[in-house]
């Protein structure tokens, strides 16, 4: 196991769209162990995707199961390949990321997602999804296709937050 090192934007290999998981074998479930590690290793963040540790693979984790404000969810989502397949409605939500620490931003989303992925098996799994669940993989999605909340905020002067402190 090992926490591996954050890329943080400006980095270009943050802007490359990832390649889809073709192959299901040991080195995959070691990296996932990897890349779980890393997200717990930050402050606090609900999700993340491979690029961000320099990985162009279609692979992110969300989980919001350890918030302290408990939400919807469906528990600890290791995704590979993770499409939408449905979006609904629209929400301003705040959002942040490892990859641009010093910054939160309010980004509009879908409010409600149908989401289908594959496990480390190979296996799909489908469901439905909204709310900050929907928001967190939609987030994390946009990284496997070289995107960052920077890329759709609104406006910069008026959805462009500095952080004091990334907290807990
Ligand atoms: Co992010």
């Amino acid at each position: 196991m090992a926490v591996l090192e954050i890329i943080h934007y400006p980095d270009d290999r943050l802007k490359q769209a990832s390649d889809t998981v073709t192959l299901f074998d040991q080195s995959l479930k070691d990296f996932l162990v990897d890349l779980e590690e890393t997200r717990l290793s930050g402050p606090g963040a609900v999700g993340i995707a491979a690029p961000q540790v320099g990985v162009a693979k279609r692979i992110a984790i969300v989980d919001l199961t350890e918030l302290k404000k408990p939400v919807d969810n469906h528990g600890h989502l290791l995704m590979i390949n993770p499409e939408i397949t449905q979006w609904q409605g629209m929400e301003k939500g705040r959002e942040g990321c490892l990859s641009v620490p010093d910054f939160t931003g309010n980004v509009i989303r879908a409010e409600k997602i149908t989401i289908r992925f594959q496990n480390s098996e190979a296996q799909w799994a489908e469901f439905e999804t909204r709310g900050y669940e929907a928001r967190a993989i939609q987030h994390e999605i946009d990284h496997l296709d070289g995107m960052l909340f920077l890329d759709r905020l609104v406006s910069r002067r008026a959805d462009l937050f500095q952080r004091k402190v990334y907290k807990k």
